[in-house]
């Protein structure tokens, strides 16, 4: 299968498929024309098209020096709505799909220590980071938190690793001596150390809220969030949004996101994570007010009201205009 562009779209080859732990698939994805593929740095993640037509993120998690190859590891998620059942499931060895070119929310400031934190599925960006940083001869440690060995994605890879002495595993079910303590990680800031987490919501709220408490500067804290909160609630009322361009009011059900609503009046905008945690859909806000719901922008950011996640973000505002 040849390398093909169309925008930023990649034509790409299932080169291998092959479980990593229970419920994790890694996949690795080539150009079948030996084009190397873009360039990509750590923390990078790209989106793929599945068969099943939904785009969703996943970071690669390969050595950001490689050009033959992408590699991910994607969870089977209970609750899937179709992405991650879409990989396991319909994504087979030679088959090619789409995916977009690489891109970074959660890149590594250049030559500072690190402490990198993984939970789960997290260990992704972590283990792409791990790896530059170990090539870049730079200091890091590594925690790693799974609930228990069977489910520990990159267990042999890492263990075998030339950077292993920097890995510490913390199973949920192990003994007490290798519980992951947040409070004695993350109890020395220090000048120059930056602090890297990925993982389930709660997981990095705890362990972004204890860095907080114990005096690591939020410029020195970076996270990436991988699922978000659920698009709607219960409580959830309706609005209306205008678009600037065209001067068209839409009303945006209770029942319905405003992707969802303006995709039903011919209004497409382009999405991935659909949970406010990648930036795909990110919309300009010119007037009202955004009712915030992503994972994504700073609370600074947010607070400008000039943007929003329109795959999960509501209004707080009776309207609000688009830059559409
Ligand atoms: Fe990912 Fe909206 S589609 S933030």
């Amino acid at each position: 299968m040849s390398l093909s562009n169309a925008g930023d779209w990649i034509s790409v080859t299932v080169h291998s498929k092959a479980p990593a732990a229970q419920d994790i698939v890694t996949l690795e994805l080539i150009s079948a024309d030996a084009q190397p593929l873009p360039a990509f740095s750590a923390g990078s993640h790209i989106e793929l098209e599945l068969p099943n037509g939904l785009v969703r993120p996943y970071s690669l998690c390969n050595d950001p020096s490689e050009r033959h190859r992408y590699q991910i590891g994607v969870l089977l998620d209970p609750a899937s709505r179709g992405g991650s059942r879409s990989v396991h499931d319909d994504l087979s060895v030679g088959g090619t799909l789409r995916i977009r070119s690489p891109r970074n929310h959660f890149a590594l400031t250049p030559d500072a220590p690190a402490l990198l934190l993984a939970g789960g599925i997290g260990i992704t960006p972590i283990l792409c980071m791990a790896e530059a940083l170990s090539a870049a001869e730079a200091p890091f440690v590594l925690h790693y938190c799974t609930r228990s060995a069977d489910r520990t994605a990159f267990l042999s890879r890492l263990r075998s690793a030339a950077y292993a002495d920097c890995v510490r595993f913390h199973f949920d079910d192990g003994d007490a001596v290798q519980a992951f303590d947040a409070e004695a990680v993350l109890s020395n800031p220090g000048d120059s150390t930056h602090l890297y987490v990925c993982g389930p919501k709660g997981y990095m709220d705890a362990v972004i809220a204890t860095a907080r408490r114990l005096g690591w500067r939020d410029e020195k804290i970076h996270f990436e969030y991988f699922a978000g909160a659920a698009a709607q609630q219960a409580s959830d009322g309706s609005f209306e949004v205008r678009l600037a361009r065209s001067g068209r009011v839409l009303r945006i059900a209770a029942d319905r996101t405003v992707v969802q609503a303006l995709a039903e009046h011919g209004v497409e905008i382009p999405v991935s994570c659909e949970q406010g945690v990648c930036c795909t859909c990110i919309t300009r806000v010119l007037g009202g007010i955004p009712e915030h719901r992503d994972l994504y922008f700073s609370d600074a950011e947010k607070a400008q009201n000039d943007q929003f996640t329109p795959c999960c973000s509501r209004a707080l505002s009776p309207m609000l205009v688009l830059d559409l």
